[in-house]
C-alpha cells in the first residue's frame, strides 16, 4: 500500500493514526540506524580496543602538553562538555590564528565514512596526527610529542600497558591508535530517534514525527542517512543553489583538494546530524548561528525548496531528536612533567 494511499485512508479517518506512524517508523528505519557502544567498537579497523588503551587515549586528548604552546588540547576545540566542538565559529589554535574552518564533533566519529569536512584522513588514527602538526592547531613534531610522552615515566608505563609486546610503545603511532581508542566510546546512544526506531511511540512528539516526515519526503534523508545521519557520502554544498559567500566562500573548493576531480568543487561530507542541536554555528564556516536558518539554507541550497514556517520548525524539532546520551568521561589527572620534559615554545 503506498504511502500516499495510507495518508488518505487516514485523513479520512478510516483506520487509526498509529497505523501511519507505524509506515513513518519503518521508512525510518529504512533510512537511519541506531547509535551503539558495540556498533562503534566494530567501526574501528586495525587496532584492538582494549581499557588500557581507551584510559591512555582520554588522557591525551586532554592533555594541552601535546601542542607547542602546552595551552592547547584536542578538548580545547573538540569540548566534551560543548558536544564535542567549540564555541565557534572557525576554531582558534596555536598563537590565536584562527583556521579557516569549523571543528567538527569528535562525538560518533567513528560511524564517519572518512574523517574532516573533506574526507582526507581515512580513519581516526590517521586523523589524530593532523592537528598536532598543523602550525595553526597544535604547532608540534612527532619527535616533540614523543620526546615528551618519553620523558614522563607514568606516560612510559601507561603505553607498555596499552601496547604490551611493542619495542618503543610511547610513539607518535601508538599516541594515535590511543586516541582513536578513546574516539571511539564517544558516542550518543539513547536518542529520541533511536527510541523511536526501537518500537517506542511516544518517544517523538507530534511535531517531530512532522518533521521526520518532512525529513524524508522532502529529500534531506538521500543524504543524510545511516548510524550518523551524515558522514557517510559526499554532496556538492550549493547543488541547486549556492549560499552567500560568507557561508561557502571561494577560497575553500572542499573535497577538489583532495581528489583533484573538477566535480568535487565546493563538495564537502554530507555532514553528520547527530546531537546537531547542541553544536551552533553551523556549516564548515561557523556562519549560521540558528538551526532554523541552517535548515532553510540546506533546502534551498541542497533541494531548491523554500520551506514554510511550520515546516522549518518541525524539522528542526526533529533534529533536537538526535541528541542522545552524553557520553560521561571523567576529567583525568595527567601525569606530572619531569625535569627531562621539553618546555614550551612559543
Ligand atoms: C577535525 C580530532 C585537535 C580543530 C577533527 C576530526 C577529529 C578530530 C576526529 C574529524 C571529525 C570529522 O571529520 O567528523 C582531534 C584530536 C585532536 C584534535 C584527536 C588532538 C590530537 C584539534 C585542535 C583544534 C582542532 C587543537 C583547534 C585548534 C579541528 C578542525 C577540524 C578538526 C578545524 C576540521 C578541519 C578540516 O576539516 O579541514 N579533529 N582534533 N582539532 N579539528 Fe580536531
Ligand atoms: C550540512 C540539514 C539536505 C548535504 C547540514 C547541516 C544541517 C543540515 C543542519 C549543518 C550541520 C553542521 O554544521 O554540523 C539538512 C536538512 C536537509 C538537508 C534539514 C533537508 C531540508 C541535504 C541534502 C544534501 C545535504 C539533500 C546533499 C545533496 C549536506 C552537506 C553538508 C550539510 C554536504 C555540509 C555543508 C558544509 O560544507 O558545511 N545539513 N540537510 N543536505 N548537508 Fe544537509
Amino acid at each position: 500500500m503506498s504511502r500516499a494511499f495510507i495518508a488518505a485512508l487516514s485523513a479520512m479517518a478510516l483506520i487509526p493514526f498509529a497505523a501511519v506512524a507505524g509506515d513513518l517508523r519503518s521508512d525510518a528505519n529504512a533510512v537511519f540506524k541506531p547509535v551503539t557502544a558495540a556498533a562503534a567498537a566494530k567501526a574501528v579497523k586495525n587496532n584492538e580496543l582494549t581499557p588500557a588503551k581507551i584510559e591512555l587515549g582520554k588522557e591525551l586528548f586532554f592533555d594541552p602538553r601535546i601542542s607547542s604552546s602546552q595551552l592547547i588540547s584536542c578538548n580545547s576545540c573538540h569540548n566534551l562538555s560543548l558536544g564535542g566542538v567549540d564555541a565557534g565559529s572557525t576554531s582558534i589554535g596555536h598563537g590565536w590564528q584562527k583556521g579557516p574552518r569549523r571543528a567538527p564533533t569528535v562525538l560518533n566519529a567513528v560511524f564517519n565514512a572518512a574523517q574532516f569536512w573533506d574526507g582526507r584522513s581515512e580513519d581516526l588514527k590517521a586523523q589524530a596526527k593532523g592537528p598536532v602538526q598543523a602550525g595553526v592547531e597544535m604547532n608540534n613534531t612527532p619527535s616533540n610529542v614523543e620526546a615528551t610522552l618519553n620523558s614522563i615515566p607514568a606516560y612510559v608505563a601507561s603505553f607498555q600497558k596499552a601496547f604490551p609486546g611493542d619495542n618503543k610503545p610511547a610513539s607518535f603511532d601508538n599516541f594515535a591508535k590511543a586516541i582513536e581508542a578513546f574516539e571511539a566510546t564517544l558516542v550518543t546512544p539513547n536518542s529520541r530517534l533511536d527510541k523511536f526506531l526501537a518500537g517506542d511511540e511516544a518517544a517523538l512528539d507530534a511535531t517531530q514525527k512532522k518533521g521526520l516526515r518532512l525529513f524524508i519526503d522532502k529529500g534531506c534523508s538521500g543524504c543524510h542517512d545511516g548510524v550518523n545521519a551524515g558522514g557517510g557520502n559526499y554532496a556538492q554544498f550549493g547543488a541547486v543553489e549556492k549560499p552567500s559567500a560568507a557561508i561557502l566562500p571561494e577560497a575553500d573548493k572542499g573535497r577538489f583538494a583532495v581528489t583533484k576531480s573538477p566535480a568535487d568543487v565546493f563538495s564537502f561530507r554530507v555532514a553528520p546530524l547527530r546531537n546537531v542541536a547542541l553544536r551552533a554555528p553551523y556549516f564548515h564556516t561557523g556562519q549560521v548561528w540558528t538551526l532554523e536558518e541552517a535548515v532553510e539554507v540546506m533546502a534551498k541550497s541542497q533541494l531548491g525548496v523554500q520551506l514554510a514556517p511550520d515546516e522549518t520548525t518541525a524539522i528542526v524539532a526533529f533534529l533536537g531528536a538526535l541528541t542522545g546520551d552524553q557520553p560521561k568521561v571523567d576529567y583525568p589527572v595527567l601525569p606530572a612533567r619531569a625535569n627531562a620534559t621539553p618546555k614550551p615554545q612559543q
